[in-house]
């Protein structure tokens, strides 16, 4: 009975302990977040449309008009909720998203059609709050700073220029396809932005302008300040947690040759569980019980939930120690990311923060990480499998550092091509980072041997060697020659193979 009582005593006092740390917890977000900051979220909140506005009067249109989004949303737990068209579409006449041009208005509303997540902000404050933390809220605002950051400046090149769409620095005349295209625009709109997003614009009458609407980015920029499309991972609109919460859900963005995540999870042991044994998981919750809703892992499981007592978190950046994107690899020691917010609170595209990850420190990334694995596995097989990423992501650093020295040692030489995608070394260069290298690295930290060794290393070491063969030939040929210019000219054709 005695011990009863003491047992009860420490776990209500365990509770309490863990309500306090949960409320210092949110307040800090909130003290951080500072979402009042936007102005437009502050009048959203406060708003008050005529009463005569209802949802009834929305569907008496749209549900003949759209039965597919009708439906869609009659599905949700919005619609359960009695949330409904009005709560999310129905703003102030002069409102930054208003649609002056719908049929139906009100004394003081109209509608808005580029529904930004300052809307979802009414009722999903913290989950907003996480998301402008996360590198995805950069998604959109990194490759566009094109004009404050020689990054965003490779990147625009990357998408207006290397591709044979407009031109730019030293790209051949026959390949400026789009030179005088007065709409390439639009060609633009089909590639970067449905990953990434982009700022949207809309016209006089508030409707999207093709250049920018509709597109699926992770960090899309809103008129409003809002920031990121919430509908990426759950779809609009049933905007369900349960789709959310498949790897499917992260796979139409996290694919290819440059970041194979969803390829690198099906190959992975976790990925043939999940795919063989279907009957283990329950993704209607977010609770991870193995045995019950769990039995490997899946992206949400690592990189989000609230497995074995973390705290559930809309910032993917939390849990990881490395930045594995970059051309070379660094510890994520830049606290939490800012250019979602520098957005949300004043309309500014700034360049984001490769650095940032979880705000106490690469250590406690990993230590977040270990212990979502730990819920299935025991300290030395997490031990020794991080132990074995580590080593890959520096054996990585060091083929990447071998290649920089040959390439400063060709461009002081003035030994490179102006077209970066006619010059084999630079092309080299370039798959040796963006494809093979993130494979390398990408693959051993999520388990998929194909990735890290075939699709990965096997492929950075073949990069390496070709490009000390240009490398050692270039310099052989100004020795002859005595002048770069003729070297370059003369070079025969070097067909680089793309390592898929
Ligand atoms: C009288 C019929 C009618 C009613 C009632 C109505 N709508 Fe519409 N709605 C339309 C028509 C027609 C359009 C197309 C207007 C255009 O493109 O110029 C439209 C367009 C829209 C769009 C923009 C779609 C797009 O991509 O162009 C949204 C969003 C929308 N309505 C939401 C609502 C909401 C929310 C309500 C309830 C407050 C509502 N509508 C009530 C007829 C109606
Ligand atoms: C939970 C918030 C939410 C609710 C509830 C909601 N919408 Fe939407 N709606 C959105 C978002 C977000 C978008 C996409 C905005 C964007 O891409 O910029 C959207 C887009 C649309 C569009 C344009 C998309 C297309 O495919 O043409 C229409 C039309 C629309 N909504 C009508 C409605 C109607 C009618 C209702 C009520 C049945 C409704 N919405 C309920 C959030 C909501
Ligand atoms: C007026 C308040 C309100 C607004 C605005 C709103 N939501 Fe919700 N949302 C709710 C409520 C209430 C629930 C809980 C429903 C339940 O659990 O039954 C919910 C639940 C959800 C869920 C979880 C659904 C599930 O399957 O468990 C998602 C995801 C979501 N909302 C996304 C959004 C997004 C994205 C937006 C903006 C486009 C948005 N919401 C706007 C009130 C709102
Ligand atoms: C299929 C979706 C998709 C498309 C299309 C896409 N990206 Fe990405 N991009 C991603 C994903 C996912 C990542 C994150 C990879 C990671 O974390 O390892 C990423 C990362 C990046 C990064 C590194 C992160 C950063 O903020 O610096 C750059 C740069 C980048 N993309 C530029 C571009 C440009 C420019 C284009 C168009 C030419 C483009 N991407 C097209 C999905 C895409
Ligand atoms: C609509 C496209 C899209 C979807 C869907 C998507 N992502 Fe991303 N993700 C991106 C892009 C783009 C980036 C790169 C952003 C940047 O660095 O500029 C990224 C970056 C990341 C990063 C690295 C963040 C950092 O700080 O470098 C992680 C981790 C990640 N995503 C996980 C996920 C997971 C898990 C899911 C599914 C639950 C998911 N993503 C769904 C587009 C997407
Ligand atoms: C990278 C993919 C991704 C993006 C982007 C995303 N979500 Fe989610 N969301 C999820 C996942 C996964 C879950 C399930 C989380 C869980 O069960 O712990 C979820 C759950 C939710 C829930 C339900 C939370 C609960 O406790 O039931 C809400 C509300 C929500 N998201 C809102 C949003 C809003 C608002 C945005 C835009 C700022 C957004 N989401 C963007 C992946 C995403
Ligand atoms: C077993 C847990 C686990 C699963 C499942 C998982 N990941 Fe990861 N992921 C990791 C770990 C661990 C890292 C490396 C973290 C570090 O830097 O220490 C990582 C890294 C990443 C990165 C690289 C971020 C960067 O720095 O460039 C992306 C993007 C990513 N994961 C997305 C996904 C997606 C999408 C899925 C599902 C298709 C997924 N992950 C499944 C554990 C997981
Ligand atoms: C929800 C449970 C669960 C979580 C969480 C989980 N795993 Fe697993 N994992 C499994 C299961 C089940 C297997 C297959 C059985 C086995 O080999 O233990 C597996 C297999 C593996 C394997 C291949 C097995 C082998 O012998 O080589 C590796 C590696 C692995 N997990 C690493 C991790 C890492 C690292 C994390 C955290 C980032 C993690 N797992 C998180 C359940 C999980």
């Amino acid at each position: 009975m005695k011990q009863n009582n003491s047992l009860l005593l420490s776990l209500s006092a365990r509770i309490l302990s863990v309500f306090l740390i949960a409320m210092v917890f949110s307040f800090t977000i909130y003290a951080e977040g500072g979402l009042e900051k936007n102005k437009n979220f502050t009048t959203l909140k406060n708003f008050k449309p005529n009463p005569t506005v209802t949802n009834q009067q929305c569907l008496s249109c749209h549900k003949e008009d759209n039965p597919g989004l009708v439906a869609d949303w009659s599905h949700s737990k919005h619609a359960g909720a009695g949330v409904g068209c009005v709560d999310c579409h129905v703003v102030p006449k002069d409102y930054p998203t208003a649609f002056k041009d719908h049929p139906e208005t009100g004394d003081n509303w109209t509608v808005q059609i580029a529904v930004s997540s300052v809307t979802c902000a009414k009722c999903h404050a913290e989950e907003v709050t996480e998301y402008l933390q996360s590198g995805h809220s950069r998604g959109g605002a990194q490759w566009l700073a094109a004009n404050g950051s020689g990054h965003g400046i490779a990147m625009t090149k990357l998408s207006y220029g290397y591709e044979g769409m407009r031109g730019g620095k030293g790209i051949m005349p026959e390949f400026m396809l789009n030179k005088n295209n007065k709409d390439f625009d639009l060609t633009v709109t089909n590639i970067c932005i449905q990953c990434h997003g982009t700022v949207v614009k809309l016209d006089d009458v508030g409707k999207p302008l093709p250049t920018t609407w509709p597109n699926d980015g992770i960090g899309s920029l809103y008129p409003d300040g809002g920031v990121g499309n919430c509908l990426s991972c759950h779809s609009r609109h049933k905007f369900a947690a349960s789709e959310a919460r498949q790897p499917a859900a992260c796979g139409n963005c996290h694919l290819g040759p440059d970041h194979p995540d969803i390829e690198v999870f099906e190959s992975s042991v976790h990925g043939h569980i999940f795919d063989t044994n279907e009957e283990d998981y329950d993704f209607s919750t977010g609770e991870q019980i193995p045995g019950k809703t769990v039995r490997a892992a899946t992206c949400f499981t690592c990189h989000m939930s609230g497995i074995n007592e973390l705290k559930p978190t809309h910032n993917v950046s939390l849990r990881l120690k490395w930045n594995l994107w970059a051309p070379k690899s660094f510890e994520r020691s830049g606290k939490a990311e800012t250019a979602g917010f520098a957005w949300w609170n004043g309309g500014k595209v700034l360049r984001g923060n490769p650095k940032a990850g979880n705000p106490e420190g690469p250590d406690a990334a990993r230590d977040e990480m270990k212990q979502a694995c730990s819920t299935c596995h025991k300290e030395t097989f997490v031990d020794n499998f991080f132990a074995r990423v580590d080593q890959d992501v520096l054996l990585y650093n060091q083929y990447r550092d071998l290649g920089e020295k040959m390439f400063k040692e060709l461009k002081a030489k003035k030994l490179l091509k102006a077209d970066a995608w006619s010059d084999p070394f630079l092309k080299l260069r370039y798959y040796m980072w963006h494809h093979e290298g993130r494979r390398m690295r990408q693959g051993a930290a999520m388990g998929s041997p194909d990735y890290a060794h075939w699709h990965g290393v096997f492929q950075v070491m073949q990069d390496i060697r070709e490009m000390q063969d240009i490398y050692k030939y270039r310099l052989k040929r100004l020795e002859e020659l005595g002048d770069p210019q003729k070297v370059l000219e003369t070079e025969p054709p070097m067909p680089v193979v793309t390592h898929e």
